[in-house]
């Protein structure tokens, strides 16, 4: 595949944020909202969604905010954090990551990372996880990428092959509407078990 970054319109910080909030409401509806994590999510279960998927350790809200402060809005370019909330409960039932790798390969192009994916077990076989991956694929090719990794424990594989990820999948880049390939998806194994 011929790559150029040339073609493609670079969208001013605010304006990718408003067409991520507009892929992030298209994708809510009266039950559940996702959203960009917030400075305030500390209470609203943030964490306690990524300890079903991993070990979060003592982590205290001054931890959280010093966390979210390195990170946003200064480098908000390069992490998405989406949250997942049950509009009822006003509690976050889930999350997924994805940030991008600046390259000088492929003409200066980038590559999303897709990391810590979990939808609360009670809210499970819902399509909220399908919701989530697609989110985030969205948001990738609309940040320009030109293949999206997921790193992954084997059980998951199957998951990501239904989602598409595991194959190369074509989005229309928003920002780049010229180039109908720009993103593919690829999920790399891992042994693992307790590696997600
Ligand atoms: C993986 C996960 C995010 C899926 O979320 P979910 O909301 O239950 O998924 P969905 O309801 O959107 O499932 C879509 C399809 O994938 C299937 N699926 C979901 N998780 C699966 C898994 N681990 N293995 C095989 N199939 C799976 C569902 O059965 C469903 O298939 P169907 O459409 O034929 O019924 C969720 O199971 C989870 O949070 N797991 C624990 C954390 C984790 O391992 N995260 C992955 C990090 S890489």
């Amino acid at each position: 595949m011929k790559s150029s970054n040339s073609s493609q319109k670079t969208l001013s910080p605010a304006d990718m944020l408003k067409m991520e909030a507009e892929i992030l409401k298209k994708a809510s509806d009266s039950e559940f909202e996702f959203r960009h994590l917030r400075r305030d999510d500390f209470e609203k279960g943030f964490l306690d969604t990524l300890s079903q998927l991993t070990v979060v350790g003592q982590v205290t809200k001054e931890d959280f905010e010093k966390r979210f402060d390195e990170m946003f809005p200064k480098r908000q370019e390069i992490y998405k954090i989406i949250v997942l909330l049950d509009k009822r409960a006003d509690y976050i039932i889930g999350a997924g990551t994805v940030f991008f790798e600046k390259k000088f390969i492929r003409n200066t192009s980038t590559c999303g990372h897709i990391e810590d994916v979990n939808v609360d077990s009670t809210y499970r076989g819902n399509n909220l996880g399908v919701r989530m991956i697609n989110i985030l694929k969205e948001i990738s090719c609309l940040n320009n990428c030109y293949k999206i990794i997921v790193d992954c424990a084997d059980h998951n594989i199957k998951f990501y092959e239904l989602v598409t990820i595991f194959q190369s999948f074509n989005i229309n880049s928003v920002a780049s509407n010229q180039r109908k390939d720009v993103c593919a998806g690829i999920v790399t194994r891992v042994d693992d078990d307790q590696i997600t």
